[in-house]
């Protein structure tokens, strides 16, 4: 049987990442996958994560299943981040959280859950969007849409267009949007365009689904938070996938989680009982490593104060080398405006460079990006900053 089946492309985002492994020149550069580099080209384990696994490791008492979904102290935990502290969501107990295997665990499970148990065929999606998001959701069964986002002259945000289209959403139809640090364009709407949007969508009866992978990246834990917070006062039925594998460098525990909000804390509960049925069928229960490292953390005063310090130094170095790559093409004479490089928020930057351009500088200089043209500033360093901006300075 298997003779039948022919080879799948590889994946445009890891895909990229085997072919860099393999790739044997010296003075290569990876800015494909959205992993945080330091200073010296490493990704770190954070040391507030060094601290809780030690804690962890003094304490653990058994290695027993969790219930199907996950550590009940993380749940609150991940609805404190969204929601804030004192939200309303969180005095009246609408919401439920399941701790999934990162963020696209997150996101398959809201997907099961919207198209078995509401009924709900089509999902839309900015254009362009995270790589996966189609190959997700059109493997879950849910037909996929896309709604104007990006505009490729003014290199920001079409938001007439953005709202125009969205304006053929449908009653019950899913809508995604990126909590902060749109992936791959790194534009995010601003507090106004936000309101707009979320009024929008209880106007037409949508669903919002949140795919929150960066907070903390943009410019800070609460602030990175607001669009949602506003999506929650006009929305009382949300979905939201988060992630901790970038804002803990946790990207091989895979811990994220799929929380729903729901008009009150019975109907939160009937909803939620069918998203842990869907996960029993699924992978029946979560790993429970990193989900009890990012409830330790977050449960602690001094290590959340310690870790948000620790997310503000990754925000503020990716910060920092968005500003050296646009001063450093200047520098090497690269014709055209890249200050909008500078005003992106998160990993990623929307360069601009062509497939064939992309191409060339994998071939020809050993400079991975993805084939859109998205290149993960938190890959640059200042020691390879120089060949980088040579290399693209050859290209274009
Ligand atoms: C990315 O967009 O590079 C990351 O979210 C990693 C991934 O799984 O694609």
């Amino acid at each position: 049987m298997f003779e039948q089946v022919s080879m799948a492309p590889a994946d445009p985002i890891l895909g990229l990442t085997d072919a860099f492994k393999k790739d044997t020149r010296n003075e290569k550069i990876n800015l494909g996958v959205g992993i945080y580099k330091d200073e010296s080209g490493q990704t770190p384990i954070l040391a507030t994560v060094k601290e809780a696994e030690k804690r962890l490791l003094a304490t653990e008492k058994t290695k027993s299943y969790l219930t199907i979904e996950g550590i009940a102290a993380y749940g609150t935990a991940v609805q404190k981040l969204l929601f804030g502290a004192d939200s309303e969501i969180i005095s009246s107990n609408r919401a439920r959280t399941a701790q999934v295997p990162g963020g696209t665990g997150a996101l398959r499970t809201g997907a099961d859950f919207a198209l078995k148990k509401l009924g709900i065929r089509k999902i839309w999606v900015s254009n362009p969007t995270w790589a996966n998001h189609g190959n997700v959701f059109t493997t879950a069964g849910l037909k996929v849409a896309s709604y104007d986002y990006y505009n490729a002259e003014t290199r920001d945000l079409d938001f007439d267009a953005m709202v125009a289209s969205l304006q053929h959403v449908e009653a019950g139809d899913l809508v995604l949007f990126h909590g902060c640090c749109h992936n791959p364009t790194g534009i995010d709407p601003t507090l106004e365009q936000w309101e707009v949007l979320a009024k929008l969508m209880a106007d037409l009866g949508a669903v919002p689904f949140f795919d929150f992978a960066y907070q903390g990246f943009a410019k800070g834990i609460e602030e990175d938070a607001q669009g949602l917070r506003i999506f929650a006062k006009y929305n009382t039925e949300l979905l939201i996938a988060n992630s901790f594998s970038k804002n803990f460098g946790l990207y091989n525990e895979r811990v994220g989680g799929i929380t729903l909000v729901a008009e009150d804390s019975e109907i939160a509960d009937s909803a939620f009982s069918q998203i842990k049925s869907g996960i029993r069928s699924n992978y029946s229960n979560p790993p429970a490593h990193g989900a009890a490292i990012v409830t330790t953390i977050l449960e602690d005063a001094d290590l959340y104060a310690q870790w948000d310090k620790e997310v503000a130094d990754m925000r503020e170095r990716i910060q920092e080398m968005r500003d050296l790559f646009v001063a450093t093409l200047k520098e090497k004479g690269v014709a055209g405006d890249y200050s909008f490089i500078s005003r992106q928020n998160g990993m990623f930057s929307f360069s601009g460079l062509t497939v064939e351009q992309v191409n060339q500088l994998k071939e020809e200089f050993a400079v991975y990006i993805v084939g859109s043209g998205r290149i993960s500033v938190a890959g640059m360093t200042k020691d390879n900053m120089q060949p980088l901006c040579d290399a693209i300075a050859k290209v274009i």
